[in-house]
């Protein structure tokens, strides 16, 4: 990218615009840098690169490897929708999308399938007295160098490979006193626990997956009270960006965890005005991997094969039997299920043994999953109403390019909604430290973002023209009554 072709501009040099519905769309491809926020007149097909405010406190909580930057909700929930709509967040992870909705006083349905991050969303949603919630700190911290260690409560594969003596002494020990703790500040201590399980682990700061690896940096040795330090340490992190959190204008009453945890299946009696989201990416993260510690340190999972039993729920795992992925699927959309046949018969780059048959099944049951998922959200939406997602591209698998992006929008218009606009992240620091034969895991290269619209029959076509001739130039999204939220 040449700097010409580069123009800086900020939210205040643009005059806003209200949400219209976009049919115009122009196909151009500029390249824009975007300082603070992303403006809702970026013309459609922009490559965005963006300088950012420092971001509230409250995104930082919670393991997540793929954060979505606020950015990006914020700019969809701008353009595309009114104060007081619904909003759906089916693949909520650390909670990013939620917080841009209460910020802009949308109400919010929620969900995700990880314990941690039902957890970390659970404690970003809730408002406690944090006097209160830093008094329970102090019972549940007092004399914790004198404490008796309890029996061992956690077991897992590798566990003394990755936690020190003392420090499985000290977590249990803290373990102990957070869940005899009262239950309304449970969760919040435990986000603090989670955060000192993984610090105190031998995994090397930076690591996202307990992988061996030869160039591990040497851990210091660790003490109980190390951990019982980082433990105070958290909560004061947590605390301090709860409290600035807090000081924003939203209510509790505005946001609901879904009953499902399955973004494939939706159900409940509800209906949303706008989704907004980042599904997970195809190839990329093994979220149950990289939270072994946090899933087991906090009870989520009682044994190995709880937590591998997680799989079966993940969009986008790799852990798939052999039996199943011996087969080659197919999607029933062509240009996809040829790649995958690519990738599958090593065409590009033959991998070690089972591994071009096993990426080929993980692209096939990613779509599979997500053409599920566009079903069950397409029933939740209202008619005309908008999804937003944005996800990252990948250039190769198994030496296979994959347009992430074109293929996800080919199923949802199968299913009946239509694209209306998108645009391109491009980033910096993409940094996914995760060790793996680069060869056939997928690399991400920007971030495609996509904006589509259920289609709207015509009878309520009818209504709006009427609408629209009988008030007003403009036709500005109106809140739309949710059944019992
Ligand atoms: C890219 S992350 C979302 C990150 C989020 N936007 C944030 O900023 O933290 C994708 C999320 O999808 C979740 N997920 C995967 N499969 C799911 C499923 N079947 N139902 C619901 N959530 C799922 C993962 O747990 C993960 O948190």
């Amino acid at each position: 990218m040449k700097t010409s072709q580069l123009s800086i501009f900020t939210n205040q040099e643009l005059p806003e615009q209200p949400s219209i519905v976009d049919n115009n769309l122009q196909d151009s491809a500029s390249y824009i840098h975007v300082a603070n926020r992303i403006p809702v007149n970026i013309p459609n097909g922009a490559f965005i690169s963006i300088e950012r405010l420092t971001p509230l406190k409250v995104y930082s909580l919670g393991f997540q490897p793929a954060k979505t930057i606020p950015e990006i909700p914020y700019w969809f929930l701008e353009k595309y929708t009114a104060e007081g709509a619904v909003i759906l967040e089916p693949f909520a992870g650390s909670g990013t999308s939620i917080i841009e909705a209460l910020k802009l006083s949308r109400r919010v349905v929620w969900l995700d399938y990880h314990p941690l991050s039902q957890l970390t969303c659970q404690v970003k949603t809730t408002r406690l007295s944090l006097a209160e919630v830093l008094d329970e700190c102090s019972k549940i911290t007092k004399d914790l160098d004198f404490a008796k260690v309890p029996s061992s409560s956690v077991n897992f594969s590798n566990k003394d490979f990755w936690f020190q003596k003392p420090v499985q002494e000290g977590l249990e020990i803290l373990k102990d006193r957070i869940f005899s703790s009262k239950a309304i500040y449970k969760p919040v201590l435990l986000l603090a626990f989670a955060s000192t399980v993984r610090k105190c682990s031998d995994m090397n700061d930076g690591m996202i997956l307990a992988a061996r690896r030869s160039n591990v940096k040497e851990v210091p040795k660790r003490t109980r009270s190390d951990v019982f330090k980082y433990f105070h340490f958290y909560i004061e992190k947590v605390l301090e960006s709860l409290a600035q959190w807090y000081q924003l204008d939203w209510d509790t009453s505005w946001v609901k965890e879904a009953e499902s945890r399955d973004a494939r299946s939706l159900n409940g009696d509800w209906t949303c005005d706008a989704i907004v989201t980042s599904p997970p990416y195809v190839n990329a993260i093994d979220y149950v991997w990289a939270s072994k510690f946090e899933l087991h340190w906090l009870d989520f999972v009682k044994s190995d094969r709880d937590r591998l039993n997680l799989y079966s729920k993940e969009i986008g795992t790799e852990r798939i039997p052999s039996l199943e992925y011996k087969q080659l699927g197919k999607t029933g959309h062509k240009k996809l299920d040829d790649l995958i046949a690519e990738i599958f018969y090593g065409n590009k780059y033959k991998a070690s043994k089972g591994q071009n048959e096993l990426r080929a099944r993980v692209v096939y049951k990613y779509f599979i999953d997500m053409k599920q998922h566009f079903s069950s959200c397409y029933e939740k939406l209202r008619e005309g109403g908008y999804y937003c997602f944005s996800v990252g591209d990948l250039s190769k698998i198994c030496g296979v390019d994959l347009a992430v992006a074109d293929s996800l929008v080919d199923f949802a218009t199968d299913i009946g909604f239509h694209e209306v606009f998108r645009f391109h992240l491009l980033l910096k620091n993409r940094k996914l430290n995760i060790p793996r034969n680069v060869n056939w895991a997928g690399i991400i290269k920007h971030d495609t973002i996509v904006v589509l619209q259920k289609k709207i029959t015509q009878l309520i076509l009818f209504i709006l023209s009427r609408v629209q001739s009988n008030n007003s130039h403009h036709f500005v999204l109106k809140k739309v009554p949710c059944r019992s939220q």
